[in-house]
């Protein structure tokens, strides 16, 4: 007993001494790449290659990501998702958050201890920057873990959806336009496994391997499954979970499944191994569009690579009933954030999201400098301006955040700086018309344990319940992580325990360096004001609503009349969109003043 206790001691002091640094330097900028065989395009890579390299490290250590911008064109800003960054708020990364866009030219260092174990990404988190590339997964090693020795090979996998034309040019021309006042997502071109298709996964029979999965795509969650192979889901977004049986998962963009799955036997034939759109969460589903992607787990390269079997239904694992290896009870709360998803349009006839009838718009100064200028006025909401929608947090407290989905899409929500448990989640609605919402007085199924996760989805018309503890000092998104809805303001800001942050955190130089390289105010209230933080004009805010009278529908017919009026006439595209300009001064006219649409806002 005493040699043992000895060992433990020794073991666990090991690890402390075994912590390392661990160093990358990125540089990011464009390469040329073509993952799908079908269209060459430009990516953001990192050190002139796409896809960008892996961070890889263990448990414990830090690790110093030196960022340097050598885009030319574009600012940009990376998070570490999933990544609590107890006690460095700042190195979080959502541009006006907790920093600001590193201009091109520039650089800006990351610095960070990990201790969480598992499977991460790290992605851009400027504009709608992501999908264009810069994403990869951050693995944490830890010897620890409570499935070690039940594995032979350690590895990952990812599964994205991929667009063609670059996410800033069909924002501007396909997305937030008045050509598409329904807010239809751009529909991807591709699904990729491994930023690639028809990846052959080698694997030698009679092994148990330990994938990593992450969906690092822009809107379309995935369902993903291995002919002939059941696995055990172990751990979800960093959080261990008893051993739980599956054939199939269903896993939203950003979140993370980490499998074991023991091969067969016999090496005679290689078998499918699927990734398949939800194609419910596409506008509509082009002809052309191919929603799967095909890899084989490769037993043999001689042997045959059989196309997948059709099947009947997707028949995933619902995450709802994991049941994490550190049990814990539903937290009691304290405090209650409630807010209803709504999409629309807004006086400029764009489609937005709201939460509560507030889309978010990004402040001038990022939240966190914020915090860090205004003294005690730090704990008053209305210094990070109306528009960033903002909850001012205690410090130890349980917090609860109730979301009614009042759209007919499934939405992947992401919390920064925390797990946190999934109390409630309601089925979808029956029909359209229907809405599930929450009501304390008449619970649905609570779990004794209830999972824990850094991104869950709601379903359509339905509802969710999240409760986490404010034991992390920081100025934490939460937001759609459909990066096109994130791009409509379905966001809002927690400023957990902002005397704390003052206290005990600092932002380092070169974090303000990029501000003042961009222009960029760093301090004072949302709008930039230093002397009277209580005074926010010229803070940015949404666009008005529509006119009395003219509804989201009369845009929409309008629009297609004036579409359908003209098909097959040749000046179609000019003769739509000038007629769409006089609309816009129409509305602007309705509103008294002249719509603002110099909204850079990301
Ligand atoms: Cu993957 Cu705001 O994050």
């Amino acid at each position: 007993m005493r040699v043992f206790s000895l060992l433990a001691t020794l073991a666990a002091s090991a690890t402390v001494v075994l912590a390392a640094t661990v160093q990358y330097d990125f540089s990011v900028d464009w390469v040329q790449a073509n993952p799908d065989g079908d269209y060459d395009r430009t990516f953001i890579g990192i050190n002139g290659e796409w896809p960008p390299p892996p961070i890889k490290c263990n448990i414990h250590d830090r690790v110093i990501v030196n960022v340097t911008n050598n885009l030319g064109n574009e600012p940009t800003a990376i998070h570490f998702h999933g990544l609590f960054m107890n006690g460095t708020n700042a190195m979080d990364g959502p541009a006006f958050v907790t920093q600001c866009p590193v201009p091109a030219g520039n650089n800006i260092i990351y610095n960070f201890t990990v201790d969480q174990p598992g499977m991460y990404w790290y992605h851009s988190h400027y504009g709608g920057q992501y999908p264009d590339g810069l994403r990869a997964p951050f693995i944490v090693y830890d010897p620890d873990e409570p499935f070690a020795g039940q594995y032979d090979e350690d590895t990952y996998l990812s599964v994205s959806d991929y667009y063609h034309q670059s996410i800033p040019w069909l924002t501007a021309n396909k997305f937030l336009t008045l050509t598409n006042p329904t807010g239809g997502e751009p529909i991807p071109d591709a699904a990729l496994f491994n930023n690639s298709q028809n990846i052959k996964f080698k694997v030698e029979p009679n092994k148990t391997y330990k994938i990593r999965i992450v969906n690092m795509g822009a809107l379309v969650s995935q369902y993903i499954w291995f002919e002939g192979h059941d696995f055990k889901i172990v751990e979800v977004d960093g959080i261990y979970v008893e051993p739980t049986d599956a054939s199939m998962i269903y896993i939203t963009v950003a979140q993370r499944y980490t499998i074991l799955l023991t091969t067969k036997n016999s090496t005679d034939t290689n078998y499918p191994m699927i990734a398949s759109f939800d194609t419910t969460m596409l506008d509509h589903v082009p002809n052309s569009l191919v929603w799967n992607v095909t890899g084989w787990l490769t037993y043999d390269e001689n042997a045959a690579f059989p196309e997948p079997a059709m099947i009947d239904q997707y028949d995933f694992y619902d995450d709802f009933n994991l049941v994490p290896v550190e049990k814990e009870q539903p937290y009691e709360p304290d405090y209650q954030v409630s807010v209803s998803v709504k999409m629309n349009n807004l006086g400029d006839g764009v489609n937005y999201a709201f939460f509560n009838d507030i889309s978010y718009v990004a402040p001038d100064v990022p939240a966190l400098y914020t915090v860090m200028s205004s003294g005690n006025l730090s704990t008053d909401a209305t210094v990070y301006g109306a528009n960033t929608h903002t909850y001012v947090l205690g410090y130890q407290e349980v917090v609860e955040i109730v979301l009614n989905n009042l759209d007919k899409g499934t939405h992947p929500f992401h919390l920064h700086g925390h797990t946190f448990q999934v109390v409630e989640r309601s089925p979808a609605a029956p029909d359209a018309n229907t809405y599930l919402t929450y009501d304390s007085a008449n619970p649905g199924t609570v779990n004794e344990y209830p999972m824990r996760r850094d991104t869950v989805y709601v379903r359509p018309n339905g509802y969710f319940v999240l409760r986490f503890k404010t034991d992390n000092p920081g100025v934490w998104f939460f937001h759609c992580h459909i990066e096109w809805h994130l791009e409509q303001g379905l966001a809002l800001v927690l400023v957990e325990a902002p005397l704390e942050i003052q206290s005990r955190q600092v932002i380092p130089e070169d974090h303000y360096a990029a501000c003042k390289a961009g222009g960029y105010a760093y301090e004072g209230n949302a709008a930039g004001n230093t002397v009277n933080l209580l005074d926010l004009s010229g803070e940015k805010l949404q666009p008005k609503p529509l006119p009395a009278g003219f509804t989201a529908r009369g845009i929409v017919a309008m629009v297609f009349s004036c579409i359908s009026a003209f098909a097959g006439m040749g000046f179609i595209t000019w003769y739509g969109l000038s007629d769409l300009k006089s609309t816009e001064l129409e509305v602007a006219e309705a509103l008294g003043e002249p719509l603002d649409d110099s909204d850079e806002s990301k």
